[in-house]
């Protein structure tokens, strides 16, 4: 009886071990044929996600124009746009469908932008908001170059 007890114990386990892989650490997801991983998205979470990437440009351009004009004004404006206070408005099905990675990169991306944005404001040192931005930017191309969408 108790051996059967085990077996039922390490079976629990597995399952256990196995829901947590796909649900926190793996994903929704696939490999692509060009070797990235392929989140399996569906229609509407694709746009909202791909929305937000494009948001990201926008924020990059806004912020290398302000960097250009040195108005420390727009780079706070722009930076703050993509900061973490934008996670509030991610549904929920894409969360469950992103890997543990991804996660990661992108909540780190929106609070370098959260820090970007109060220390242009604070310091006001241009030379700064460029340096962040070039460590931003590793981030955006360190996630593309492992991931894509369906
Ligand atoms: C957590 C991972 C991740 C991070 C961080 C990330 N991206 Fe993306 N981005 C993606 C994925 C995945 C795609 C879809 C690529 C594909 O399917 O080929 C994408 C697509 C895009 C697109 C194309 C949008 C469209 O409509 O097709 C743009 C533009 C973009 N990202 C900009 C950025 C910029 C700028 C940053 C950094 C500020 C960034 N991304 C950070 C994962 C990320």
């Amino acid at each position: 009886m108790a051996k059967l007890g085990w077996i039922l114990f390490l079976i629990m386990t597995a399952i256990a071990s196995a829901l947590a892989y796909k649900f926190i650490i793996s994903g929704d997801t696939e490999l692509a044929p060009d070797g990235r991983t392929t989140i399996l998205f569906e229609d509407s979470e694709r746009t909202f996600f791909l929305t937000e990437m494009r948001n990201f440009l926008i924020a990059v351009q806004q912020i290398t124009d302000g960097i250009e004009k040195d108005d420390m004004t727009q780079i706070a404006n722009a930076a703050k746009k993509v900061g973490s206070g934008d996670l509030a408005h991610v549904p929920a099905g894409i969360m469950a469908k992103l890997p543990l990675a991804t996660k990661k990169m992108g909540l780190s991306t929106h609070k370098a932008f959260d820090q970007m944005a109060m220390d242009a404001e604070s310091l006001g040192d241009k030379d700064h908001s460029l340096s962040q931005l070039n460590q931003i930017l590793s981030t955006c191309t360190a996630c593309h170059a492992l991931y894509r969408v369906h």
